[in-house]
Order: C-alpha cells, then sequence, then structure tokens
C-alpha cells in the first residue's frame, strides 16, 4: 500500500524497513510492497515512491526483503506498468495482475455489461503469460454484478483459472474465511485491517483482538508512515 516514505531519488530505507518488517513478524505470509515505479521517464506516480528502475533502488530494496524473508514471509513487489513486467522479469518471477471495477476517480464504477464483461474480461487476463489474479471490490465476498451473481474472487476464479487472491473487508476472520470457503479464493489480502493490525494472523490465532482502523492517526495529513505505527506492539 502506497506510504510515501521513500528518499527524493526513489530509495528505500530504514524506516520502511522497519514498517514492512513489522507485517512479517506480525505472521502475514506475504507482503504487497507499496507501487514501485519501474523506469524513471513516465512512470513515477507520486513524490517519495520508491523505484525499481536504477541499480541504486536495487539495492535500497535488498535489505528490506532480507528482512521479511528472515521471519519466513514471503514478498511481492507491486509493479506500475503491469503489461510490459513479464517480458522485463522472463519466465522464473512469479507476476500476477490486480484488478478491480471501481477506478480511483469512481470507486461505485461497474463494468457496463455486468458478469458477461467479467467473464470475458478474466477469460482474456487468464490466457495472459500471468502466474495469478488479485481482485478487490468493496465487500470481497459479495455479488459483484447485481442480485444472484458471482463476487469478483469467484468469477476471476471460474473464468481466469488461475490462483486468486481476494480483497475487501477481509480483516474480519469470518468474511476471510468465506472469501476461501465459498468464493473459491486462494489467498486473502488485507489492506486497512493490516495498517490497524500489522500482526493480524498472529491475533487471529491467538483469539486477541483486532483493532479498528483510524484512517486519521495513519493516514492524516499525509500517508507518510508514522512513528505512532512503527512503535505498535506487535504480537
Ligand atoms: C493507505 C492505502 C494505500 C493503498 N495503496 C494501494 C496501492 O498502492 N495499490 C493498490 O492496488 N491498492 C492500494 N490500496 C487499496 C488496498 O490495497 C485495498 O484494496 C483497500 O484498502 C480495500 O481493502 P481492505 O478492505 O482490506 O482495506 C491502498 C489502500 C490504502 C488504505
Amino acid at each position: 500500500m502506497t506510504r510515501v516514505t521513500a528518499e527524493s531519488d526513489g530509495r528505500a530505507n530504514d524506516r520502511m524497513k522497519h514498517y514492512y518488517e513489522r507485517y512479517a513478524k506480525g505472521g502475514f505470509a506475504a507482503i504487497i510492497s507499496e507501487g514501485i515505479y519501474t523506469d524513471q521517464k513516465h512512470s513515477q506516480g507520486y513524490d517519495n515512491q520508491p523505484g525499481l528502475a536504477t541499480k541504486e533502488h536495487v539495492e535500497a530494496w535488498k535489505p528490506i526483503v532480507e528482512t521479511v524473508h528472515e521471519h519466513g514471509t514471503k514478498m511481492i513487489a507491486q509493479l506500475m506498468h503491469a503489461g510490459a513486467i513479464r517480458g522485463v522479469v522472463g519466465s522464473k518471477f512469479v507476476v500476477g495482475i490486480r484488478l478491480s471495477q471501481g477506478k480511483v476517480s469512481d470507486q461505485a464504477y461497474k463494468w457496463p455489461g455486468g458478469e458477461e464483461t467479467a467473464e470475458t474480461i478474466f477469460t482474456t487476463i487468464g490466457e495472459l503469460p500471468i502466474d495469478y489474479i488479485h481482485v478487490t471490490d468493496g465487500d470481497g465476498t459479495a455479488e459483484s454484478f447485481g442480485e444472484g451473481s458471482r463476487s469478483m474472487a469467484k468469477a476471476a476464479k471460474d473464468f481466469g483459472g488461475k490462483p486468486v487472491i481476494a480483497n475487501g473487508k477481509l480483516g474480519d476472520p469470518d468474511q476471510a474465511l468465506k472469501a476461501v470457503e465459498e468464493e473459491g479464493a486462494d489467498f486473502v489480502s488485507l489492506g486497512t485491517g493490516a495498517l490497524a493490525n500489522p500482526d493480524t494472523p498472529h491475533r487471529v490465532q491467538k483469539g486477541l483482538e483486532l483493532k479498528e482502523f483510524d484512517a486519521e492517526s495513519i493516514l492524516f495529513p499525509i500517508a507518510h508512515v508514522k512513528d505512532m505505527e512503527l512503535n505498535m506492539d506487535i504480537k
């Protein structure tokens, strides 16, 4: 998730290392990084975004990835410019694609042809040289294309034929279970739930309380990583 905490030249830093380590320490199986830009000409989206465009960028990420790996957690780079990525990384890297109906500028947007459009989109994506599909929706388990229709996760699974990561209010363990057992998701991912509880997996395992996400304290006035987050007690 985007946290505008990198150096101004795009190098990842110690603060980010500490930030990501909390999720690894807190029991997450994998961490999807914030959006990383891939070239120095056109792909940077915002200030203090990390890059993977230069040798210095690569070196700066290494200690973060190594620290995360020390906890047995995998690290997935969220690369922007997804279409061109398989060609760049070759066949050995796991590459996935993430999509939603909602747009940044119109969260409520739905594909005009409903489930039929979903079938076309996921069938097409399923034929691309990618390894998984990551979908998000307001509610990751809800009917996504009108009454009686599939959820995004189920549509991705049925039509795309690849492993699916489901997202959308799945910080609630019952909802996460439903996404896996009823909607066919292979993995679930957490956004706000993980921001509030970087140790969600351990808290759920131990039956501990999950804190509510408070946008005010974590994301305002800007979304950079706060001391308060780094000082959280990780279970
Ligand atoms: C601070 C913040 C940063 C985010 N950054 C990204 C991002 O870089 N890429 C992305 O695909 N989604 C991003 N998202 C969306 C989340 O990945 C997720 O889809 C959303 O929070 C809904 O999931 P949730 O109900 O588990 O929170 C971000 C969300 C938040 C709150």
